[in-house]
């Protein structure tokens, strides 16, 4: 018997934003904030176009992941998958998608903010190579009228 995909990955649109949206916002792990509007959703889709995807089974989105680069890292972030689809790998294809495509443009080293308190991705993380840095601390500073995420 031949098993037959159930899932394909591809590029983002502006058009998947509420989907994205809608799986952001009911995924533990996961936080919304002011750059998630659909504004600032386009405009970091124009500036890192092609690096962005969507996992998609049976005409629905059922995982995400965005990325970008600053012309030598890549930054990877929203990486999702809706609970009833995981541990089928879905995940780590969307990642490959990124990196294969950053690789495209030369940038080989990317990285990735997880939260303290998620240690299923944590786990996922660890599991697949990326290492855990414990030599930086990450200072953010926001502007009035900026949030605080
Ligand atoms: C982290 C997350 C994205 C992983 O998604 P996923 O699609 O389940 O990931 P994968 O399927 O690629 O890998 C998960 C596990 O399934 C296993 N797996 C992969 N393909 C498989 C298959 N065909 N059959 C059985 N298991 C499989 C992997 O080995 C992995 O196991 P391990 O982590 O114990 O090594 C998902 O749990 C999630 O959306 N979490 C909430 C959001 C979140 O925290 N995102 C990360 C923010 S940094």
């Amino acid at each position: 018997m031949t098993h037959l995909p159930t899932h394909h990955i591809r590029q983002m649109s502006i058009a998947d934003y509420e989907g994205v949206i809608g799986m952001m916002r009911s995924t533990p792990g996961v936080s919304f904030r002011d750059a998630d509007s659909r504004d600032s959703t386009e405009r970091y889709l124009l500036r890192n176009p092609g690096l962005s995807f969507v996992a998609v089974a049976s005409d629905a989105l059922v995982g995400c992941v965005m990325s970008g680069h600053d012309g030598r890292r890549g930054y990877l972030q929203h990486l999702m998958v809706l609970p009833s689809h995981r541990n089928q790998g879905i995940a780590s294809s969307l990642v490959e998608s990124c990196l294969g495509s950053l690789e495209s443009l030369g940038i080989l080293k990317s990285h990735i903010d997880v939260f303290q308190t998620n240690t299923l991705a944590q786990h996922y993380w660890e599991g697949r190579g990326w290492k855990l840095r414990t030599d930086i601390r990450r200072y953010s500073f926001v502007r009035s009228g900026g949030d605080s995420a």
